[in-house]
């Protein structure tokens, strides 16, 4: 279906899929903002006026401006209803993804700014052991051989992955040695890699949770394997309705991002189902450190270490940007990762290496671990008893993040919009969402992230948008 309206003389014309009414509105007004046929300033017809030109719901109008107004391409007043925001320009814009839903305000104009971030994917990087880091940095390359800065094994230093084949068997349970240890720049090259190795043995089709990262479905598609959508419930992700894939790949700790872990009898059956299908399991320990309520949940990988490759990375335990992260492989897979490691780019960099290698060795990582689980375990704590009673948190038991679900008839994108006019960045769930977005409008609250100084005040923030209206 196809239909044309006119804002301020301008022909918009709208391609009507199925259900996704509200995303065919955002993306048309979005493409008449970008490419300036809007012009800065031109006043927007009423939700009202535009719903009942165009025969759609006021509150799918109402959302998609919503979602406009978060993004910085329009702005909304009380009272000057909603405009075109200044100046709005494509340049510096991400085209699509996460980043592309973030309050990020358009080139020019004064910004509202985000002074705080609520938003998933990264632990309180002011809180970054720098001393220790230093220290730990000033012993390694003392202590190192000249040849620690050549050329080396494109697993990794030994010292490293010696440092943590005892430090993941102590904390998270795995049986696994140095020699099966990759060290990858981030999970995100460690899945690259996984995935060109798998792809080369002749995987064709991956599964993984229809809710989480797109740059996973994106990195498998990347290397030419299909995905193939698990749905997620209270345990987890269903594997017993498991598509036909040679590989499955899932965040047992902690599913992310809707937060659940995995039922000890799904983490046997999907054991089983490998053993029995001679597939894959890879599990992302994204933050498996991170857990408050019950004991440690320990990793899949240690009842079946020749199925289970385990993904373990730095980026929550201690910050996003060193890009550390390691994988623990079965032996079958050993060679094909370390040949597609070499491709990628040769081997990890010896010195950081190096220095999370004393960090582990000289019990500093430890420490901060410890002292980040204790901070972020206060967090979540003020979290739930500080949000307004209809909404609801759940996946609270571990984590960096956890997941607020709005009470019926509140969307994600007022949310979120309400939360970037009040200098708060929120992320809804919807940008998790592989296929059809039906779990409940949500957010998805990373409350690791603000600095210790800046909690109070975004925890302030987001019960009030949760508060009004
Ligand atoms: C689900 C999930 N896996 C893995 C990671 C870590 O990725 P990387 O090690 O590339 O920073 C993240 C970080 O946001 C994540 O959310």
């Amino acid at each position: 279906v196809q239909k044309t309206w006119a804002i301020s003389g301008v022909d918009l014309h709208l391609d009507l899929h199925g259900t996704r009414v509200r995303a065919a509105l955002e993306i048309a007004l979005r493409d008449a903002v970008t490419t300036g046929r809007l012009a800065a300033g031109t006043r927007l017809p009423s939700t009202r006026a535009l719903a009942a030109d165009l025969g759609l719901a006021r509150n799918t109008v109402a959302e998609a401006y919503g979602q406009l107004v978060a993004e910085g391409w329009l702005t909304a007043r009380a009272g000057s209803g909603t405009r075109v925001a200044g100046r709005a320009s494509p340049e510096g814009r991400a085209s699509r993804g996460v980043a592309a839903r973030s309050p990020v305000p358009p080139g020019g104009g004064p910004p509202p700014a985000a002074r705080f971030d609520l938003r998933p994917g990264s632990p309180d990087v002011s809180a970054f052991p720098r001393a220790a880091w230093l220290s730990a940095a000033r012993r390694a390359l003392g202590g190192a051989p000249f040849s620690a800065l050549d050329y080396g094994d494109p697993r990794g230093r030994i010292e490293l992955r010696a440092e943590l084949a005892g430090y993941l068997s102590r904390a998270r349970g795995l049986r696994t040695s140095a020699d099966r240890i990759v060290v990858c720049t981030g999970f995100a090259q460690a899945l690259a890699v996984l995935c060109a190795a798998l792809r080369g043995r002749g995987l064709a089709r991956l599964a993984v949770e229809r809710y989480g990262l797109p740059s996973v479905w994106e990195t498998a598609r990347a290397a030419g394997i299909e995905t193939a959508w698990l749905d997620v419930d209270g345990d987890g992700a269903v594997i017993e309705a498991l598509p036909s894939a040679g590989a499955v790949l899932l965040t047992p700790a902690h599913q992310f991002p809707l937060g659940v872990a995995l039922s000890a009898r799904r983490r046997a059956a999907i054991v089983a189902w490998a053993q029995a299908a001679d597939g894959w399991v890879i599990e992302d320990d994204y933050d498996g450190e991170f857990r408050y309520d019950r004991h440690p949940l320990g990793a899949v990988q240690g009842l079946d270490p020749e199925r289970v490759v385990y993904a373990g990375t730095a980026s929550k335990t201690l910050a996003p940007g060193l890009r550390l992260a390691w994988l623990a492989l079965p032996g079958a897979l050993v060679d094909d990762v370390m040949a597609a490691k070499v491709l990628a780019d040769r081997q990890s960099s010896a010195i950081d290496q190096l220095t999370l290698a004393e960090l582990i060795r000289s019990g500093a990582y430890d420490r901060h671990v410890r002292r980040s689980r204790l901070t972020y375990r206060r967090r979540r704590d003020r979290l739930i008893s500080s949000v307004p009673s209809p909404v609801r948190v759940s996946g609270i038991a571990a984590g960096l993040h956890a997941l607020v679900e709005l009470p019926v008839g509140v969307t994600e994108a007022e949310v979120v919009a309400d939360g970037a006019a009040r200098g708060l960045a929120l992320e809804g769930l919807g940008a998790y969402a592989a296929t059809a977005h039906d779990h409940g409008q949500a957010l998805v609250v990373g409350y690791a992230k603000p600095p210790e100084h800046a909690f109070t005040g975004a925890l302030a923030r987001l019960v009030a948008v949760l508060s009004s209206g």
